[in-house]
């Protein structure tokens, strides 16, 4: 398995509605199929394709380190989304990723110890996990020739834009964010970065339609998950983490969901190496809501919407819209990450569920606090959405839908450095300082509080509060 033998002419675009199936080239820049509207994959004639006979033989490119694709945690896998060949890919050295086993935080979830594991996605060039989307959807902008780049987003997708848009500096970049819908630190990297910023005066979802009526007025790229591409470098998240179990396959994958692109990506990894009969099994996937960003918990435990082997309810779905908005239900989380309330990927994850026997939860503000501190705890910690995963394992387990002695793998999206102001919040108000500004939230304590001391400038003083 060399690099030199990869071949490319093997993908291809098709519309995921079984009755249009509309194919068309990669060097097309869509994101929609342009007959029906509905969403793309990116696909594979996988009978032309240079393959390893098993996941192991990837191995053998840890010893390239010195070539850029080889050290990438995405293009070390390119075999497994060879659309675009090695001389266009734009990469940084994303992906380098690491999974943990934590047992404490098995504890606190009450799994087995030796049970649980946390895949550090934070420790990605940007802090977050869109950096293996980000690398793929450049690359495919450079293969399509596109000259300038948008997005919309509640802050992550804007940072990593932004970092691929500078360390290529042929692509310059437009985010939409939503005003003060951003944590800081998402948007310090934006600004810093260099992109253009435009603070819309609406959220998230508001942004997302918006980008993609300029995306297709100004013909610029764009960079959502709404693009198949960036699917496809996510996929890889899925091949790091059999890669640290030695190649065997969790029995539960569990990651936050908001616009859905990870867990439709991740049902992707999983069907085609099912497929290509690279692994016996795919694991099964749960997805976390927040309970204040909840569309997809209630479209598959509410209004028992499923994916039906493509035969899914359209209209059901548009008129569970149509409620919302009559209701006038906006999204409201502090894991603002994921404070969105019309998932772009929805039907895609719907399928994902198929593919895995998934199931979804919701968790709130106050369990997903609680679960980030006790993943802080453990050491590298992550952001509140992240933390969306752990608390959702917790509530699996009470339910007992997820066993004690099965393996679980929590996805920890964000750096806990991306969103200061929660986790300064929680670790230093009282109950009564947080019920009052978090109130709203649902947010009235913090268990895992690790409070800080103040104390006078006076050795004794400072002596005894250490040794309190
Ligand atoms: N976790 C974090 C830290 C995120 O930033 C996001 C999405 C998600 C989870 C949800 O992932 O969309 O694949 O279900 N952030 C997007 C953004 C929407 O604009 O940064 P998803």
């Amino acid at each position: 398995m060399t690099a030199i033998d990869l071949r490319t002419d093997i993908a291809y675009q098709q519309c995921m509605r079984a009755t249009c199936g509309a194919r068309y080239g990669v060097e097309e820049s869509i994101f929609e199929c342009p007959k029906c509207g509905d969403l793309l994959d990116v696909r594979y004639d996988w009978s032309r394709a240079v393959l390893p006979k098993k996941l192991k033989d990837f191995e053998a490119k840890w010893a390239h380190q010195d070539d850029p694709l080889a050290f990438s945690g995405v293009w070390r896998f390119h075999e497994l989304l060879p659309f675009a060949p090695r001389d266009q890919v734009i990469t940084c050295g994303e992906g380098r990723t690491i999974l943990q086993q934590a047992d404490r935080v098995a504890k606190f979830v009450d799994v087995d110890a030796g049970c649980l594991f946390l895949q550090y996605e934070g420790l990605n060039p940007s802090g977050s996990f869109k950096d293996n989307g980000m690398t793929a959807a450049f690359t495919h902008a450079h293969l399509v020739g596109a000259t300038r780049a948008a997005c919309a987003s509640t802050g992550n997708t804007s940072a990593s834009v932004a970092l691929y848009s500078a360390v290529d500096g042929r692509v310059p970049a437009v985010v939409l964010v939503g005003s003060g819908k951003i944590a800081y630190g998402k948007l310090a990297q934006a600004l810093d970065y260099g992109v253009r910023v435009l603070q819309v005066q609406g959220d998230f979802d508001v942004c997302m339609k918006r980008v993609k009526e300029v995306a297709r007025e100004l013909k610029i790229y764009l960079m959502n998950s709404v693009n198949p591409f960036r699917l496809e470098g996510q996929k890889t998240i899925m091949y790091r983490i059999l890669e640290a179990l030695r190649w065997e396959v969790p029995d539960w994958v569990v990651v936050p969901g908001g616009n859905l692109g990870n867990s439709s990506a991740f049902g992707k990894a999983f069907q085609e190496m099912v497929e290509l009969g690279l692994i016996p099994h795919p694991p099964r996937l749960a997805v976390i809501n927040a309970e204040g960003a909840d569309t997809l918990y209630r479209i598959v435990n509410t209004e028992r919407l499923t994916w039906d082997g493509g035969r899914v309810d359209e209209p059901r779905i548009a008129a569970f819209y149509k409620q919302m908005e009559a209701e006038k239900r906006h999204a409201k989380t502090l894991a603002s990450a994921i404070e969105i309330n019309r998932p772009v990927n929805l039907k895609k994850c719907l399928r994902a569920l198929e593919w895995t026997r998934g199931v979804v939860e919701k968790v709130s503000d106050q369990e997903i606090l609680d679960a980030k501190a006790q993943v802080g705890a453990g050491g590298f910690g992550c952001e509140p959405a992240s933390a969306a995963s752990v608390a959702g394992v917790r509530k699996l387990r009470r339910s007992g839908l997820i066993g004690h002695k099965e393996r679980v793998v929590c996805v920890l999206t964000g750096h806990a450095l991306k969103d200061p102001h929660a986790t300064v919040a929680y670790h230093t108000k009282t109950d009564a300082e947080l019920a009052a500004e978090y109130g709203g939230y649902g947010v009235r304590s913090a268990a895992f509080g690790n409070r800080p001391v103040v104390v006078a400038d006076d050795l004794a003083k400072i002596v005894a509060a250490i040794q309190a």
